[in-house]
């Protein structure tokens, strides 16, 4: 679906976030969201708190779950997900703290297997995500899932790519301070979700996206196993959608 700009755009994702939320609600239940961070989503998310804030819209009945983390990495840190997070959307709503999840980045090197495989579990039990809200890389890459990740990739720690390293070098001040390693829910996990709308603004994102949607599946653009499924929507500006 391609909109007039992003403004637009985001509005249509965050009133259909909006949607599965009060549908759960009105039934007693929990909406689960999978969540992205980057700067694509912003708008999204301050809809989201305007309508939190003027329409009374409640995330008490919401759970999260956001894509990756960088590793290693501090919540406390400016450039953490879990900043991000809380800047953008949890400080401003009414989730519960209990029903945020987001992959630690302080763990031991030898405890990030068995913790991948519990956030796994976390997901399946809160009975996978209703929707998964994703970025895209110029990699190709949705979470942090490189070229080369396999279609039924669970949650893991990865090695960042460099061309993601250099376009994260802004946020961290060189591209020497960006970390070189993830914990990222992997093309699998993202698959559980029951719908997923991939969002992309700008020229700068035309490129990958006509790679996304026009060439074969394959692991160079792991963004192109979206194909596989029919609960997939990309939400584009008509910047990002130039090449298509
Ligand atoms: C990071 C995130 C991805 C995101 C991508 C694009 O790599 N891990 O989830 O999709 O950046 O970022 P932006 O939206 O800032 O272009």
């Amino acid at each position: 679906k391609v909109f007039p700009d992003k403004f637009s755009a985001s509005k249509r994702v965050a009133h259909r976030i909006a949607d599965i939320i009060n549908f759960k609600s009105s039934k007693g239940e929990n909406a689960v969201l999978g969540l992205a961070t980057g700067q694509t989503p912003v708008e999204v998310y301050a809809e989201l708190v305007r309508m939190h804030r003027e329409e009374g819209l409640s995330f008490k009945n919401v759970i999260t779950f956001n894509l990756d983390e960088y590793y290693p990495m501090n919540p406390t840190s400016a450039q953490s997900y879990v900043a991000f997070m809380k800047h953008h959307l949890f400080d401003h709503v009414d989730i519960r703290p209990e029903n945020i999840n987001i992959p630690d980045g302080t763990l031991n090197k030898d405890e990030i297997h068995d913790y991948c495989l519990k956030y796994e579990n976390r997901i399946t039990e809160a009975g996978g995500m209703d929707i998964q809200i994703l970025g895209i890389g110029r990699t190709g890459h949705i979470g942090f899932n490189e070229p080369g990740s396999a279609p039924n990739s669970g949650t893991r720690l990865v090695t960042l790519d460099d061309l993601t390293r250099s376009d994260a070098s802004r946020e961290f001040g060189g591209k020497e301070n960006v970390p070189t390693k993830a914990i990222t829910m992997g093309i699998g996990t993202i698959f559980k979700a029951r719908e997923i709308m991939l969002l992309a603004w700008n020229k700068k994102k035309a490129p990958i996206i006509k790679r996304a949607v026009e060439e074969k599946m394959s692991g160079d653009v792991p963004a192109t196993y979206l194909q596989m499924s029919e609960n997939v929507e990309f939400i584009l500006d008509e910047d990002a959608a130039s090449e298509l």
